[in-house]
């Protein structure tokens, strides 16, 4: 694991306590105006890089260079609002691939959402050319427990496990590993926006999910470390299929205290 470590530049520093107002985790002391790191022992959340006006902290052992926001990127709340109407789970798939592009888009959403305490305890695994080969240990396994399964579900008895039976023909699968699993699941979340976004549809496979989570052999063959789960997997591609209004939902249950 690389290092990091706070720094603050006292040339460029203005004593203004930002930093310190900030800092969630309070490692940050003034000391005759000018603030101090009190111990690299902090979640590194980076807020005092963010808050400085001058640009006098960092925290070494990155590469990339940090964006500026030079303008507030406000969404529209009912634009907002729509997307999530209107979207629905994707089960029809054009026979398109996604680009790398496209992909690359999806996987940052994935990098950059937050993780409670900054835990960063989210990676991915791609499923493309492996695809086939690790849907089909999926549909094995779940072959064989269906029958007990189906004791306690009439949805279990009426579903056929084919052989497509997780990812229904579409062209990518993206499993979202993390120890944490809400962690997991708000990046799986940000990054089915950028896809859709993107123009695909996108199924949250809760089913391939649960076949990872109980199979030590599927779990070892994507290489997810002891400690973490398959927190959530993201089924990819182009829709085949077009929805033309919203789905009946009720109504929001909700109370005020
Ligand atoms: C966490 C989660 C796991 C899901 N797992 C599956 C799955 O394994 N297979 C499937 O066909 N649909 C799965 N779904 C889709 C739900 O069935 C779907 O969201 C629900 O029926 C509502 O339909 P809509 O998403 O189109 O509004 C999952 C959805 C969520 C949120």
């Amino acid at each position: 694991m690389v290092e990091h470590v706070i720094k603050i530049d006292r040339e460029r520093c203005i004593g203004c306590g930002m930093c310190k107002k900030d800092c969630a985790a309070h490692n940050i002391e003034m000391r005759n105006g000018m603030p101090y790191v009190i111990t690299d022992d902090c979640i590194q959340c980076g807020h005092c890089v963010a808050v400085c006006p001058k640009e006098a902290i960092s925290i070494g052992g990155y590469e990339e260079a940090l964006p500026v926001q030079t303008k507030e990127t406000r969404l529209d709340p009912a634009q907002v609002l729509d997307v999530i109407r209107f979207r629905r789970t994707v089960r029809q798939f054009q026979d398109k691939a996604v680009p790398a592009e496209v992909l690359e888009q999806i996987l940052e959403a994935g990098r950059l959402t937050h993780t409670a305490k900054n835990l960063r305890d989210v990676s991915f695994v791609v499923l493309d050319k492996e695809k086939d080969k690790f849907e089909g240990m999926a549909v094995k396994l779940f072959r064989r427990i269906k029958p007990f399964a189906g004791l306690f579900s009439s949805m279990v008895r009426r579903n056929q496990v084919d052989d497509h039976f997780f990812f229904f023909h579409a062209p990518l699968v993206i499993v979202i590993v993390a120890k944490d699993r809400t962690n997991g699941v708000l990046a799986a979340q940000n990054m089915e926006f950028v896809a859709e976004a993107g123009g695909l549809g996108v199924l949250f496979s809760g089913f391939f999910a649960s076949a990872v989570n109980v199979s030590n052999k599927i779990k070892k063959a994507l290489g997810i470390p002891k400690g973490k789960k398959a927190a959530a997997v993201l089924v990819l591609g182009y829709p085949k299929v077009k929805y033309h209004r919203a789905v009946p939902r009720e109504k929001i249950d909700v109370k005020y205290l």
